[in-house]
């Protein structure tokens, strides 16, 4: 429904703080929750952890009937409030300056219509401010790819957003003409025996996560660098005192992280709406995080199926029981490169394991935002890491590695599965990648741009190389050799000692300097039991390719 008397006139009122037109307020008590359509920002109840409740403003991106719970889902109990007649209604909101992680569907009756609301921009206004932003950064509304990075084929996110575009056009209520959602022939769900079989994928329609190499937090200062005997890096010589960046706090960077959101807006509207609720790995149930391209006949489902084995996806309990009887894989389907302990890692190629990657590439999308979809998983490696048990290797997390990176990336894409997260394996999974560099001996680094828990994890790894290595050192320690050591590039040395403000000008030069703070938190990581690689039990060697099984076929 449009908005038919705005409270405030258009335009006027306030000005924006860079002299964009004020948003569009209708005053409280001025609009229904019938006016409230995609595209308003509005006030909504956000319960806590705590138990407590916050009124945060959100942007609605989508609206939806109520969805009908599943046949499998338990009656309400007897003494349970009927239910609100607002909630027949259900809105996804992203919650303005939070990331988009925490974007949720909420029923009608969490939308707070007693206080003021914003109406969306007009095409006018964003017409005007495409064009200010075309002005300033040229081209910056089409991204384009760097030279030598992966080449952008049909790119299956646009297809699954068309697909589910008109999915969602007609599950409104007010779409005209509204028509039962067909079921596609394919994409069923069905088993499949062969997972090395590319003929015989009988889940296509998923895709490969690749990524735009720019927005690099990289910032150079290749040059070497003397530490002199108090653990302090000389970095004179071609530093420009007054070309030191701006510091942020760790708070301050924490914060803008927080609430930045995804590095990358997504490339449509339906994408920004996130398509599953739950996944089911193996014993564990977890939330989404954000919009994966499954098949549109599997979006909207309460719950998604998915063997932890093959990765093959169900949208039932039942069918997934079903397939499990027969699901003979018991590891990931690729050479065991490395155990120790209980933990394996499996290299696996894209192009041998067409389905199982893309399938891989589905859940991690789930979680990974920033990314942009790729169908092809061909020119890609995949290093998955798996904890055994008596049942057999369960995945706990991967890193994808592209076979040929011209700009020396040594991880792609990097993700733990969220239900292990936070135990140290994000840690394991990266300093695994440096292993294999070392092997290779290659400095590298990872895909830019990193997402804000990306960033953390890494500036974490980087920061207890460098220390360590520092601490350890009774001599004076060049940059190029903390480098050499550690496999880390330059960049990305500097980068976190420019954030620990552990880089001082001194005497002329810049040095590098172990602050207390640093040296503080350093003992708290020691001070974990952290699992970590043992490289005598990494048995690998770099895998060659010819340039016939490089040319991925575009
Ligand atoms: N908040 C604050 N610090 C964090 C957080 C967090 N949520 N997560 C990780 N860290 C930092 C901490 O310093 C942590 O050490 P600590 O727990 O001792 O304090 C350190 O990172 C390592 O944590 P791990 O437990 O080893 O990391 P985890 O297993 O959680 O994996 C990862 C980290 C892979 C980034 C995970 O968060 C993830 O999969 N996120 C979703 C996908 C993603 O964003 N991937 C990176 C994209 S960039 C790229 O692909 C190149
Ligand atoms: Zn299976």
């Amino acid at each position: 429904m449009a908005p038919s008397t705005p409270s405030t006139p258009h335009g006027g009122g306030r000005a924006g703080s860079e002299g964009s037109p004020a948003p569009t307020v209708a005053a409280p008590g001025t609009y229904t929750i019938e006016d409230v359509i995609s595209g308003v920002k509005i006030f909504v109840r956000k319960p806590l952890p705590n138990g407590q409740e916050e009124q945060r403003k959100a942007e609605i991106l989508s609206t939806r009937p109520k969805p009908k719970p599943s046949a499998f889902a338990p009656p309400p109990p007897p003494d349970a409030p009927p239910p609100d007649p607002r909630d027949d209604t259900e809105y996804y909101v992203h919650y303005v300056e939070f990331n988009k992680r925490l974007d949720e569907w909420v029923g009608g009756s969490r939308l707070i219509t007693d206080k003021e609301m914003e109406w969306p921009k007009t095409k006018d206004e964003d017409k005007k401010k495409k064009e200010k932003v075309g002005k300033a950064t040229p081209g910056a509304s089409t991204p384009t790819r760097q030279a030598g990075s992966p080449r952008p084929t049909g790119s299956l996110l646009k297809k699954a957003a068309t697909k589910a575009a008109s999915a969602v056009g007609k599950a409104h209520p007010l779409a005209k003409g509204t028509s039962k959602g067909k079921v596609p022939q394919k994409s069923k769900g069905k088993d499949q025996s062969d997972l090395g079989n590319d003929e015989d994928d009988d889940q296509d329609e998923d895709g490969d996560l690749s990524v735009d190499a720019d927005g690099d937090v990289s910032m150079g200062g290749s040059d070497g660098g003397e530490i002199d005997g108090d653990g302090e890096i000389d970095l004179s010589g071609p530093q420009n005192p007054q070309a030191a960046p701006k510091v942020f706090s760790k708070k301050q960077e924490i914060e803008k992280l927080r609430t930045s959101g995804s590095m990358t807006q997504s490339h449509s509207e339906v994408s920004r709406v996130k398509n599953l609720d739950k996944l089911q790995i193996g014993k564990h149930e977890v939330e989404t995080w954000y919009f994966s391209p499954y098949p549109i006949e599997y979006a909207h489902l309460p719950v998604l199926y998915i063997c932890e084995f093959c990765l093959l996806y169900y949208p039932t309990f039942t069918q997934l029981k079903r397939h499990r009887s027969k699901c003979t894989l018991l590891h990931p389907p690729g050479n065991e490169i490395y155990r120790h302990d209980n933990i394996s890692f499996f290299e696996i190629d894209g192009r041998r394991q067409r389905t199982w990657c893309r399938n891989l590439c589905l859940i991690s999308k789930c979680f990974l935002d920033h990314k942009t979809l790729y169908y092809d998983v061909d020119p890609f490696m995949y290093y998955c890491m798996t904890i055994k048990d008596e049942f057999g290797c369960h995945l706990i997390g991967y890193f994808s590695k592209e076979k040929e990176s011209a700009e020396g990336y040594n991880v792609a894409c990097i993700l733990t599965l969220p239900q292990h997260q936070r135990k140290g394996y994000g840690r394991v999974l990266i300093e695994f990648s440096y292993e294999l560099s070392k092997v290779e001996g290659k400095l590298g680094s990872p895909e830019k741009p990193l997402s804000d828990l990306g960033l953390l994890g890494y500036r974490a790894y980087w920061q207890e190389k460098i220390v360590e290595l520092l601490l350890n050192s009774d001599d004076e320690i060049s940059l190029e050799e903390i480098a050499q050591k550690t496999s880390i590039t330059h960049g990305d040395i500097m980068h976190t000692c420019q954030a620990l403000q552990m880089i001082k000008y001194y005497k002329g030069g810049h040095i590098i300097h172990l602050t207390d703070a640093v040296l503080e938190q350093h003992r708290k990581t020691m001070s974990k039991n952290r699992r970590s690689i043992d490289p005598t039990a990494l048995k690998w060697k770099p895998p060659v390719f010819s340039r016939a099984q490089l040319a991925f076929g575009f």
